[in-house]
């Protein structure tokens, strides 16, 4: 397999952007096994495979989605690929290098641009489980994040029962900060919500196990 600095520059895409965005990552993102890019509408029938699915969205906000709302946000993901203003949220397709194969999607959320905070998200097909791809890819968002942005905090919020998703933020090195209990109604139960954090001195300091 190519090394991620030749990957990088054969798949170069230099996309325009508007004169207001603060921060773009180069496209792609590349890492070990991945790549991070911005979505096209050849992507709505691999987006379909896995959002379409329960188990996908058993601890997510949205429901099980049809071909057509997959159609609808492969569209609205297209465009979120910069940072122009506080709330903007990029959000990339992973593809595993090997066999350019679109396994999920990562984003990340300037959450406060006086506060320097953001957030991160991921969701993965289950047949892309279990190799480590999530935390491959946030871990890359959260270099951005840091090392580009400038954030000073990233946080990541799952349910308590989404044992799959507290993990990856634990192997991110974020920490515990919070757990709500019954504090919101979720898909017909009260809902439980952890919030991991990391700040910026802890991305930084030496030797983690990131
Ligand atoms: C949350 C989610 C992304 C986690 O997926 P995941 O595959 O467990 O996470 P990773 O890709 O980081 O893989 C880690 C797992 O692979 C294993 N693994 C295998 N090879 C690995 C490698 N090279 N590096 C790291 N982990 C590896 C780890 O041991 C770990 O397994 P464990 O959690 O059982 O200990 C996935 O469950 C998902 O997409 N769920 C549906 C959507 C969702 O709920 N999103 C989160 C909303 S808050």
């Amino acid at each position: 397999m190519a090394s991620a600095e030749e990957y990088a520059l054969a798949m170069n895409t230099q996309v325009p952007l508007p004169a207001t965005v603060q921060f773009a990552p180069d496209y792609p993102i590349v890492t070990e096994r991945l790549a991070l890019r911005p979505f096209s509408r050849g992507d709505v029938d691999a987006v379909y495979s896995y959002r379409s699915r329960e188990d996908v969205s058993e601890y997510l906000f949205d429901q099980p989605m049809t071909h057509e709302e997959c159609a609808e946000a492969v569209r609205a993901r297209a465009g979120q690929i910069a940072f122009s203003n506080e709330g903007d949220k990029i959000v990339l397709a992973v593809e595993r290098r090997d066999d350019a194969r679109l396994i999920g999607e990562v984003s990340l959320i300037w959450r406060s641009v006086s506060d320097l905070q953001g957030e991160i998200g991921y969701i993965f097909h289950p047949d892309a489980h279990g190799h480590g791809y999530a935390s491959e890819a946030s871990r890359a968002l959260l270099a951005f994040g840091f090392e580009v942005m400038g954030l000073h905090r990233v946080y990541a919020r799952c349910d308590a029962l989404n044992g799959g998703s507290e993990r990856v933020m634990q192997r991110l090195g974020m920490r515990k900060e919070a757990h709500f209990r019954e504090h919101a109604q979720f898909k017909g139960r009260w809902d439980e919500e952890l919030i991991y954090a990391i700040l910026e001195g802890e991305w930084f300091a030496p030797a983690t196990s990131r």
